[in-house]
């Protein structure tokens, strides 16, 4: 029997600077036949262990149609991603995964998708987005609304310079607080709403970012006339097995680590303590 807590070896093949606190990094398992049959979907998470420091849950943020080589973006806030901001390509890590239920993917096709991401919301929607660009033609509208506190903090600038000349893409951007070469929406994302002529029929809407940003977001769609149903997001809770275990992340009888992390507003409405 495998041991579900004994992690796979990870190389570091890649590392990209985001922002002045977040990288995002390319990896690969080291065993062939484990990097061989890593599969993944949208929306799931990794236990990324910084060998002698210590081991946190990380969303997979690239595109599962290519899985052999998968990325993750980190914001170093404490010591296993300051850890890892250490690291350089050919440094090995720990990995055990993919993780939780991920986002649904053949079950809205047919239908409009809106993106509404906030700061390092957005990798994981990205797990999303990707998939459904590459199968285009099996979804209605897409529309993706990003909002970051600054435009120092924007992650992935060079795919969102590619997003927003797509003819089949709707996207638009907005930051806090905007610098001297910003011409773009100064406000959060909630404030480019109006101006985003969003469709609410037919139409499934994945919110992803810092819990206020989850809040206010979630409560300007249920205004537009989102049926609860309709509404994606993620939980993030403090874990530790990932795999439903040890009880840290707990809410109610639910599990975020293995119920989620993803759960519609629906969902979320029926646990027993307000998440959001
Ligand atoms: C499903 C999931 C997906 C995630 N995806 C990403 C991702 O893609 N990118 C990313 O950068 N982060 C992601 N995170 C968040 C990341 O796992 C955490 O920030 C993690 O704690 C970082 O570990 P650390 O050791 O660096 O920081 P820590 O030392 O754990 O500290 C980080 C912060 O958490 C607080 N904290 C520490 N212990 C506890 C506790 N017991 N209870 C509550 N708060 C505590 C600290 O005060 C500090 O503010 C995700 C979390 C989850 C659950
Ligand atoms: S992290 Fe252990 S039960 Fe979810």
């Amino acid at each position: 029997m495998t041991n579900i807590y004994l992690p796979h070896l990870a190389r570091i093949i890649t590392i990209q600077d985001d922002t002045y606190d977040t990288k995002t990094f390319g990896l690969e398992l080291v065993d062939a036949e484990a990097r061989n049959t890593f599969r993944f979907r949208p929306g799931q998470f990794l236990e990324i262990a910084v060998l002698g420091v210590g081991e946190a849950p990380f969303g997979l943020a690239s595109n599962p149609n290519h899985p052999e080589a998968f990325f993750v973006t980190i914001r170093a806030v404490g010591s296993v991603t300051d850890a890892l901001h250490k690291l350089s390509p050919g440094d090995i890590v720990g990995v055990r995964g993919p993780f939780g239920n991920g986002f649904p993917f053949d079950e809205i096709k047919g239908k409009n998708v809106l993106f509404v991401a906030g700061g390092i919301g957005l990798p994981p929607l990205r797990s999303l987005i990707e998939p459904m660009l590459d199968a285009r033609s099996e979804f209605g509208d897409v529309q993706i609304l990003y909002g970051a506190r600054s435009p120092a903090d924007l992650v992935y600038k060079n795919r969102l310079k590619e997003w927003e000349t797509m003819q089949d893409v709707r996207f638009m951007m907005t930051v806090d607080v905007g610098d001297s070469g910003w011409s773009g929406n100064v406000g959060v994302v909630t404030t480019i709403f109006p101006k985003a002529d969003i469709i609410v029929d037919n139409t499934v809407a994945f919110v992803c970012g810092p819990p206020i940003m989850i809040r206010f977001a979630i409560m300007e769609l249920l205004r537009l006339g989102f049926a609860p149903a309709n509404i994606i997001s993620t939980l993030e809770r403090y874990m530790k097995c990932g795999v439903g275990k040890c009880g840290h992340c707990a809410i109610g009888h639910k599990y975020v680590c293995l119920d989620g992390p993803v759960f519609s507003y629906r969902e979320m409405m029926k646990l027993p303590e307000r998440v959001v």
